[in-house]
């Protein structure tokens, strides 16, 4: 099969959010802190009638509905979550009430957990298959779909939620170069989730940080290991147009750009000028470990690849920046941003994406953009996930209604025998949403 990748998109977040700026001072945060210091403006959550089940739902059909895909057209459907609501049966098996519908139930595929990277394993597991000699001539659909919601404290702020819904095949507007793909892949201990009992993760922030660069700088030397074998050429920044990030929170991805600049100085690479070899040569002596902790280097690193930053990175920072860490989604949110931002002038990029997990998994790639045939083109998956508008007609809540909702869910959270307030007035036409579990833990939903 030739140019195997994604043919649509749809995305799906909460409209109910809480902003930054009033979280900060309602945390006692000093000013700036959650805006300037971790870069975000704005963080969605589910309330009491929402989860990754309703959310994954509503993105599925969306996205059958927007793109005119039959459901009996799909083969292959894989989830990404690291959200887990039951320890056996898949999300997957949930979203084939949408399927068994049509009559359609030959649809191979479960779900895929390991932090963040799960939607990046699921979308290799459905891109593999269409090339692959099992494939039957059907869609692959892959889905992302996390809530992600820390306990009070310092990495409250990082949370967010979202579902992704993509289409994989053949001839698609955003193929893969799976020939570049660089993996690193090791045991960490810097966020986890061991508590069955609760929704929030155990974790070491700082170690978190440190292991996400290790795991780039890893990624990005495979990856340009594996570009210069196969093009006889060395690869800097200045191949890729664009750079997606997993993002957590804005400021990591700032410091994970800065961190390809200071690699590709220490490769000697073709993209860093004069000016900026001056300004990084100091730290060219520093071990690894010491590159990790010196505050000098990423201040001069973030310095010279300023302008850099604000072309390659930034249209792709916007739904991550007010929507938050979507988890598996996050990636492919700052991925759709970019779609959103530039969809008429993308044709013929390439745009490198880094995908990273805790505990830990991450792979770095790529895709070579292409214009596409309808409804399978750049502008028309623009127009179907239409970001503006759903950013737009957002509910901001106050920080006291915000901390309530949180801690119903923890207490809702692995329970049974209860229905739902079922006040679905804050959701759009469309949307999933949850109105009981009962006593044998078993999950209703209603659209609306
Ligand atoms: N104005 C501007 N900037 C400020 C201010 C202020 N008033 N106050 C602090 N800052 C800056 C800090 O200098 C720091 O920026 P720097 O790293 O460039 O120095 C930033 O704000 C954050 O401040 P810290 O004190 O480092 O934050 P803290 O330790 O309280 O928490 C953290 C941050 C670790 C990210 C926490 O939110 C967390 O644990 N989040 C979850 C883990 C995570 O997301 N890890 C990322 C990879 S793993 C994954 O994806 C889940």
């Amino acid at each position: 099969q030739k140019n195997v990748g994604i043919l649509a998109m749809e995305i799906y977040f909460p409209p109910t959010c809480i902003r930054q700026e009033v979280l900060e001072a309602h945390d006692g945060a000093s000013k700036g802190k959650y805006t300037i210091g971790l870069g975000q403006d704005c963080m969605a959550f589910c309330t009491e009638v929402e989860d990754v089940i309703s959310m994954s739902l509503t993105a599925v059909t969306s996205l059958l509905e927007k793109y005119g895909v039959d459901p009996k057209q799909i083969g292959r459907l894989e989830v990404g979550s690291e959200t887990v609501i039951d320890k056996s049966k898949s999300i997957k098996t949930f979203l084939m009430q949408i399927f068994e519908e049509t009559g359609n139930t030959d649809i191979e595929g479960v779900d895929s957990t390991n932090a963040c990277y799960d939607g990046t394993a699921a979308l290799f597991n459905c891109v593999n298959w269409v090339e692959s000699s099992s494939w039957d001539g059907c869609y692959g659909l892959v889905v992302c779909t996390d809530s992600a919601v820390y306990a009070e404290g310092p990495a409250r702020p990082t949370g967010g939620a979202a579902a992704i819904a993509m289409l994989i095949g053949p001839d698609a507007p955003i193929a893969f170069e799976s020939k570049f793909r660089g993996s690193h892949m090791s045991h960490a201990y810097d966020f986890y989730k061991p508590n069955l009992a609760s929704e929030y993760p155990v974790v070491d922030g700082k170690l978190s940080q440190t292991c996400y660069l290790m795991a780039l700088d890893s990624c990005y030397t495979r990856f340009c290991q594996k570009y210069e074998k196969l093009e006889g050429k060395q690869f800097s920044i200045d191949d890729a147009d664009y750079f997606v990030f997993h993002s957590p929170y804005n400021k990591l991805v700032q410091k994970s750009f800065a961190r390809l600049w200071f690699d590709d100085f220490l490769r000697n690479a073709s993209s860093v000028d004069e000016a900026a070899k001056q300004k990084l040569a100091p730290f060219s002596t520093l071990t690894g470990d010491e590159s990790y902790q010196s505050r000098d280097l990423e201040k001069a690193a973030q310095q010279v690849s300023k302008p850099s930053y604000d072309a390659k990175v930034v249209p792709a920072t916007l739904i991550p920046k007010q929507v938050g860490n979507m988890y598996t989604a996050s990636i492919y949110a700052a991925f759709a941003s970019l779609i959103h931002n530039k969809h008429s002038s993308l044709a013929g990029q390439r745009v490198l994406m880094f995908s990273y997990g805790s505990g830990l998994a991450a792979t770095m790639f790529s895709f070579r953009l292409r214009g596409g045939q309808l409804p399978f083109t750049l502008s028309n998956i623009a127009n179907v996930m239409n970001v503006g508008e759903k950013l737009k007609t957002r509910h901001e809540f106050p920080p006291e209604k915000f901390v309530k909702t949180m801690k119903l869910m923890e207490h809702r959270y692995g329970g049974k025998d209860f229905v739902t307030s079922k006040d679905c007035s804050l959701l759009a036409p469309g949307t999933y949403y949850l109105t009981e579990v009962d006593s044998m833990y078993r999950r209703f939903y209603a659209k609306k």
